[in-house]
């Protein structure tokens, strides 16, 4: 089984821990993630295939490399398209592949409601965006829908993790990689992590009511 990898580094830390604050407002969530976003992918992408090639600078030609690897990038609707923008800078060249996936409040499975996946050519590598994997069921849907696809190479960017949805997503796609930046004990009665951080699309949009 390919081991998740939960990226600690001081600056995961400290962001995190803002994120996680209920008095962080989204403007400064929106902030957070972003910077939490480029973490994760700097850390996915060290395997990133790159090709050599020549570059004339303003005094010679030397040899580079540049990406390889067709890359897609999948966020997961809503709270996912919040980390699109960060790891778009990083990789210009990476295509967006949307999905729409909600948990419905009731059962806390999962429904699919938009898919732009086309029918063939599948990238390379496809990373999944989505701040947070409670049940796994949202991360299980996507990670379907790019195997259908034909993707060889996925890997799964959450900011947040419950210990359980992890492992239901390692045991049920072990060829897929997640990189976390934090995973904690427990989900409550309504599937919600514990500590976590509330709703990630709520606290990103401003569309918490309480
Ligand atoms: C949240 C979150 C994940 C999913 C995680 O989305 O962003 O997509 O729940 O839960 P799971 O691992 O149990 O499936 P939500 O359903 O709240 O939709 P939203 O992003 O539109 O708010």
């Amino acid at each position: 089984m390919t081991p998740h990898i939960h990226v600690q580094h001081p600056l995961v830390n400290h962001h995190i821990t803002r994120l996680r604050d209920r008095s962080t407002p989204p403007a400064e969530f929106r902030q957070l993630l972003h910077r939490l976003a480029a973490l994760l992918a700097y850390e996915a992408t060290q395997d990133l295939v790159t090709c050599e090639t020549d570059v004339q600078t303003p005094l010679a030609v030397t040899t580079g490399r540049v990406l390889k690897d067709r890359v897609g990038l999948v966020p997961i609707l809503r709270a996912g398209l919040g980390m699109v923008d960060p790891i778009l800078d990083l990789i210009p060249t990476a295509e967006v592949w949307h999905l729409g996936v909600y948990r419905d409040e009731a059962t806390a499975r999962p429904v699919e409601y938009y898919s732009k996946i086309p029918a063939s050519q599948p990238v390379d590598v496809a990373l999944v965006l989505d701040p947070m994997l409670a049940t796994g069921g949202s991360a299980c849907a996507a990670l379907s829908t790019l195997r259908a696809w034909g993707v060889k190479r996925i890997k799964v960017l959450s900011v947040i993790a419950a210990r359980t949805g992890l492992d239901r997503v390692l045991s049920e796609f072990p060829e897929v990689s997640i990189h976390v930046c934090a995973i904690d004990p427990e989900l409550n009665e309504h599937k919600f992590i514990v500590p976590g951080l509330g709703d990630a699309g709520d606290r990103s949009f401003n569309t918490l009511r309480e």
